[in-house]
């Protein structure tokens, strides 16, 4: 037998090959923190589902997020878990509204130091828990929903919120919110539209993080899990209706269709680690199963390797932190 010509081992041998000749490689300012902020709390309370990750107070989250800053993530995004919740989820809309005063407060914080973004979405201020509006039979009323939106969005706007999360699937929920903002003196208010939401299993420990009250589930608005040309298919439709950044979520189970995203669009493409995915990891490590870190950082970088230009993440600042930080 000959021996091999082609030897690919030349450039895994050291350190320092391995370092050079990496294709992806994590940056802290591609990394976006999700923080829940609840109403009427003077104490973070722990989420049992999601070691390590509070629904914070608003002392605590201004901490949180200055401590992001310092990190030097690229942002946080915001979700609130109001005290009360009705019908049409008044508290979205309200000014007064815990996600609208989170909002302000942290604005006020950092600044400009990274980039504030708010989840636009019913779920965590209906009373039904659903991302909408019901009708009189029961189903989520795709263009009333649309109009409990523009409020939102014009509120968060208002509010200071610099990048709006449209995470509820509803369609034409993109144009709605862009022609509102910009009928409204809000051009430079950004959009990151949740194109490729599937009615996953893996957003669990996140209806306890939000205590949502969603009974039955999200099947007739976000996607089919086994549907992949049609994740492209929302992404491209986000597009034509003026997203400025679009998402797929969760990530680690559709990285083919993050791939998809990725190649085909003109603009960013995020995806979303979400709260299952952190779940799982944090509870195979907890039994000594897996190596935390290194479990971590190989999930977040499959993610960027298929294609996401950015990632939500749970770990954000401690995998920023394991980065070196703003300084690098
Ligand atoms: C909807 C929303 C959800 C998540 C983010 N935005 C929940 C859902 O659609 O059921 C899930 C995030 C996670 O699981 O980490 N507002």
């Amino acid at each position: 037998m000959k021996p091999p010509l082609i030897r690919p081992r030349r450039l895994r041998a050291t350190p320092a090959f391995r370092r050079l000749a990496s294709e992806t490689r994590l940056h802290p300012a591609e990394l976006i923190l999700p923080m829940f902020v609840r109403e009427g709390t003077d104490q973070p309370v722990p989420i049992a589902s999601m070691p390590g990750v509070v629904q914070h107070t608003l002392d605590s989250a201004r901490r949180a997020v200055a401590d992001a800053a310092e990190a030097g993530i690229g942002g946080v995004m915001l979700f609130g878990v109001p005290a009360q919740r009705d019908a049409i989820g008044s508290g979205a809309t309200d000014e007064n509204g815990i996600l609208n005063v989170a909002t302000r407060a942290l604005v006020e914080e950092v600044g400009d130091a990274l980039v504030v973004q708010t989840d636009l979405c019913l779920d965590e201020f209906t009373d039904h828990g659903h991302c909408g509006v019901l009708a009189a039979d029961g189903h989520v009323d795709n263009d009333a929903t649309l109009e409990r939106y523009r409020d939102m969005a014009l509120a968060q706007a208002a509010a200071g919120s610099q990048l709006l999360g449209l995470s509820g699937m509803m369609d034409g929920q993109t144009a709605a919110v862009r022609e509102v903002l910009d009928d409204n003196g809000f051009q430079d208010t950004a959009v990151l539209a949740y194109s490729a939401k599937y009615a996953s299993a893996y957003y669990g420990p996140f209806r306890e993080a939000v205590d949502s009250a969603l009974t039955g589930d999200r099947r007739a608005y976000q996607l089919n899990p086994g549907n992949r040309r049609e994740g492209l298919r929302e992404a491209l439709l986000d597009i034509d209706e003026g997203a400025d950044i679009v998402m797929v979520k969760p990530a680690g189970s559709y990285l083919d269709v993050l791939s998809d995203v990725a190649a085909a669009s003109d603009i960013p493409v995020w995806a979303y680690q979400v709260s299952g995915e952190y779940a799982m990891i944090e509870a195979a490590a907890a039994n000594g199963w897996i190596d935390r870190r290194r479990t971590i950082e190989e999930s977040v970088l499959g993610i960027r390797r298929a294609g996401a230009d950015a990632v939500l993440t749970y770990w954000a600042v401690e995998l920023a932190d394991w980065l070196g930080g703003a300084q690098r």
